[in-house]
C-alpha cells in the first residue's frame, strides 16, 4: 500500500504553459463571447480533443485564438491561480508567449503583462500563490520569432517576469538556431531553461546543454537513454522540469511505473515535479502526486524533499525563495 499523500501538502509548479493551463470551459465561454466556432476541438464531455503531440499543438494553438485581449489573459490568469489553489500549490512558474500576446510587438507586449501581473497580484493576496513569468520563444515558429520574443523578455525583466525560455516542437530546428535569444536574455540576467528530452531524445539534451546554457530543462526524462548525460545533469546540478502525466498521457512512456522520474532521481539529477498543460493531459498536480506515490513507493518526505529543491530551482529573489522554502518545510 503506498502512503496517503495530504492534497494540501504546499508544492511548488515551475513547468506550466500559461495557455495550457486554461480549463476547456473558460476557452468554450471566450469562443461563445467572441463568436468563434472552434467546436471542433472538444471532445463531446467538454475536454480538449487531439490525436497526438503535434495535433495537440495545433489544438493549443486553435484554443489560444480565443484569448485576444489583455482583459481575456487577466481573466485566465485569475481562473489558472483557482485551480492552482486546488492543488495546494504555494509558489508558480508559467510559461508566455509574446507571440500569442501582441504577436512579439514589445508596446503590446506590455499590455498583456501588465494585465497578467495585476491579475497575479489578486491571485497572491486571495490565495497566497506567488506567480512568476518565463518568456517562452515557440521552437515551430521559427528562430526568427525568438528573436523579438527575447527582445520582449528583456525589456519588461522585473520582479514578476524573471525567466526565459524555449517551448514547442522539440523535432524543428536546432537548439544553435536559438543562442542569439538565449544570449540576449542571459546577458540581461534573465534566468533560462529550454524543453528538451521530451520527443528529441538525450541528444536533444545534450544540445540544449551545450547551445543555450540553460539552468533548467524542460521535461529531459530522454536523458535516461544516456547515463554520461545523466551523470553530467546531475554534476552540473542541472534541475529537470519533470511533468509525468504529460509524458504518460501523451505516449512518451506507456505509464507510471514505466517512467524514469524514479531512476533519474536515485542517480542524483535534482527533478522537479509538474503538469505542464493540466486540462490538456487531464491530470491535476495531485493526482500526479497519488500516481507518484503509487508507482514508486514516494511517501510525503519525498514530495517535501522535491519540493524544497524545486524552491531552490525557482526562478525569483532570495527572500521569495526563503519563505517559500519556509512554508514547504513547515516552518511557516
Ligand atoms: N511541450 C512542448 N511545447 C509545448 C507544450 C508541451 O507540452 N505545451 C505547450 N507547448
Ligand atoms: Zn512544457
Amino acid at each position: 500500500m503506498s502512503e496517503k499523500i495530504d492534497p494540501a501538502l504546499p508544492k511548488v509548479e515551475l513547468h506550466l504553459h500559461f495557455e495550457g493551463a486554461a480549463p476547456p470551459a473558460f476557452i468554450r465561454g471566450l469562443a461563445k463571447e467572441k463568436n468563434l466556432d472552434i467546436s471542433k476541438i472538444f471532445t463531446e464531455d467538454g475536454g480538449y480533443a487531439y490525436r497526438d503531440f503535434w495535433h495537440f499543438l495545433e489544438v493549443y494553438e486553435a484554443a489560444t485564438s480565443t484569448l485576444q485581449t489583455p482583459e481575456d489573459f487577466h481573466r485566465l490568469c485569475l481562473a489558472v491561480l483557482e485551480d492552482r489553489a486546488r492543488d495546494g500549490v504555494v509558489y508558480a512558474e508559467t510559461f508566455l508567449s509574446p507571440d500569442f500576446c501582441g504577436g512579439g510587438d514589445v508596446s503590446a507586449w506590455r499590455e498583456y503583462l501588465h494585465a497578467i501581473e495585476e491579475a497575479a497580484a489578486i491571485g497572491q493576496r486571495d490565495f497566497g500563490i506567488t506567480l512568476k513569468g518565463i518568456v517562452t520563444a515557440i521552437r515551430h515558429f521559427g528562430p526568427e520569432k525568438s528573436r523579438p520574443a527575447a527582445i520582449c523578455a528583456v525589456e519588461t525583466k522585473g520582479d514578476f517576469l524573471t525567466g526565459f525560455g524555449i517551448a514547442g516542437d522539440e523535432k524543428m530546428h536546432h537548439p544553435k538556431d536559438f543562442t542569439w535569444a538565449f544570449d540576449c536574455a542571459r546577458e540581461a540576467g534573465l534566468r533560462l531553461t529550454a524543453h528538451a528530452g521530451e520527443w528529441g531524445g538525450a541528444k536533444s539534451v545534450r544540445d540544449a546543454l551545450d547551445y543555450l546554457k540553460p539552468e533548467r530543462i524542460g521535461h529531459g526524462v530522454q536523458a535516461i537513454d544516456d547515463l554520461a548525460l545523466v551523470d553530467r545533469l546531475a554534476e552540473d546540478r542541472v534541475v529537470l522540469e519533470v511533468c509525468p502525466g504529460s509524458n504518460v498521457f501523451l505516449g512518451v512512456y506507456p505509464s507510471f511505473p514505466a517512467h524514469p522520474v524514479d531512476k533519474l532521481r536515485e542517480r542524483e539529477v535534482i527533478v522537479t515535479l509538474s503538469t505542464d498543460d493540466p486540462p490538456f493531459f487531464r491530470t491535476t498536480l495531485v493526482q500526479e502526486y497519488e500516481a507518484l506515490a503509487k508507482a514508486f513507493s514516494w511517501t510525503e518526505a519525498d514530495f517535501r524533499a522535491i519540493n524544497a529543491d524545486a524552491a531552490r530551482a525557482a526562478f525569483c529573489d532570495a527572500a521569495t525563495k526563503d519563505r517559500i522554502l519556509q512554508i514547504i518545510e513547515g516552518r511557516a
